[in-house]
């Protein structure tokens, strides 16, 4: 399956992915890393591994958020890319975009999905007196991180914490569970349901 990796900042999700698919068996191959902020760090690294990069600047698009993905979607297919991995992607998705990649477009979350959706979560966890945390990958569907879940990993809040702390230690197992669930979505052994509700 020919994967693009979408980033904004420095990638290190994206660094796992690219490390995971040089095994020989894995079924995904990173075709592609592209990012809307043509200075995400990420990009760089990307270029180190060999992996061919697109930067599509967000911002001479204004508020036009379709025009953007209109742009980003030709790269995308230019590319021949079947699925796509958000890794720390800071642009929220047109129900447009969202559509048209349905069922091969995947985030991860840095929460116990749906706990915390949106952004400072771990902040917001520590704020909730939660006493554990964690990572989600999940299909995107038009809602912000709503679709429905492929994989989660949890973490201990430990006495002490605070965002720093937490968050790396999150991280580490984002960084384990995105190769797993991409590896589940690639193979087609987690598929999204479509059409018909499913019950319960
Ligand atoms: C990660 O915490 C990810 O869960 C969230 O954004 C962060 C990206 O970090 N969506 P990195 O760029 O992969 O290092």
């Amino acid at each position: 399956m020919r994967t693009a990796i979408l980033i904004s900042g420095r990638g290190s999700n994206m660094v796992a992915l690219i490390e995971a698919a040089q095994a020989a068996d894995f079924p995904a191959e990173i075709a592609l890393v592209a990012a809307n902020l043509p200075e995400a760090g990420g990009l760089e690294r990307a270029r180190l591994a060999g992996i061919a990069t697109a930067a599509v600047d967000h911002r001479p698009f204004g508020k036009d958020r379709e025009a953007f993905e209109r742009k980003l979607d030709e790269v995308l297919r230019v590319n021949q890319i079947e699925l796509i991995a958000l890794a720390g992607f800071m642009r929220v998705l047109t129900p447009w975009f969202v559509t048209r990649w349905q069922g091969r477009l995947i985030n991860i979350h840095p929460s116990l999905l749906p706990l915390y959706r949106g952004t400072h979560t771990h902040a917001r966890a520590l704020e909730a007196g939660a006493t554990e945390h964690g990572c989600t990958v999940h299909f995107v569907v038009p809602e912000l991180d709503s679709g429905p879940m492929i994989a989660q990993a949890k973490v201990p809040v430990l006495p002490g914490d605070d965002e720093a702390s937490l968050s790396a230690r999150v991280l580490e197992q984002e960084h384990l569970l995105y190769p797993e669930a991409l590896k589940l979505v690639a193979s087609g052994e987690v598929r999204l349901e479509t059409g018909a509700a499913a019950g319960g």
